[in-house]
């Protein structure tokens, strides 16, 4: 289970990185578009699990757009926050790395999208 989600998280990180990239590259620099659907949904999935997924933990479920769009900015502050302070997400686990918290903060800068 923990293999499977460091192996999606670094999925999700390399794919992150080559779209940065390619933007750059592209002649017109468009802004990456981060959305509920492409990325932060995957990120849920693989790092709130199970204590966040409908059926599964008994804490706000955070897997339908609609809850992650209403606590984005908790949620962004908690993954802010260092493990031992007073509300770090993810409880019980390692801090999510810069890559991954960039990709939440993008989110919002955006505007939340949806798809
Ligand atoms: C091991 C279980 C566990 C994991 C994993 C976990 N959380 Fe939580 N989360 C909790 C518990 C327990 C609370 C309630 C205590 C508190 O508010 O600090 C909570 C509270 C929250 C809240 C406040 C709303 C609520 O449900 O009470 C947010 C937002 C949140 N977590 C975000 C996240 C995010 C984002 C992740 C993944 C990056 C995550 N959590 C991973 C257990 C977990």
């Amino acid at each position: 289970m923990r293999k499977v989600s460091i192996t999606i998280l670094l999925l999700t990180a390399v794919m992150f990185f080559q779209f940065c990239s390619s933007t750059k590259k592209a002649a017109t620099a468009a802004p990456a578009v981060v959305t509920y659907e492409a990325n932060i949904k995957p990120l849920i999935e693989a790092n709130c699990t199970p204590c966040h997924i409908a059926g599964k933990g008994n804490k706000k479920s955070l897997d339908n757009y609609s809850n992650a769009k209403d606590f984005a900015d908790d949620i962004i502050a908690r993954i802010h926050k260092n493990p031992g302070e007073r509300g770090f997400m993810p409880m019980r686990n390692p801090k999510l790395s810069d890559s991954t918290i960039a990709v939440f903060a993008e989110w919002k800068s955006k505007g939340l999208l949806e798809k």
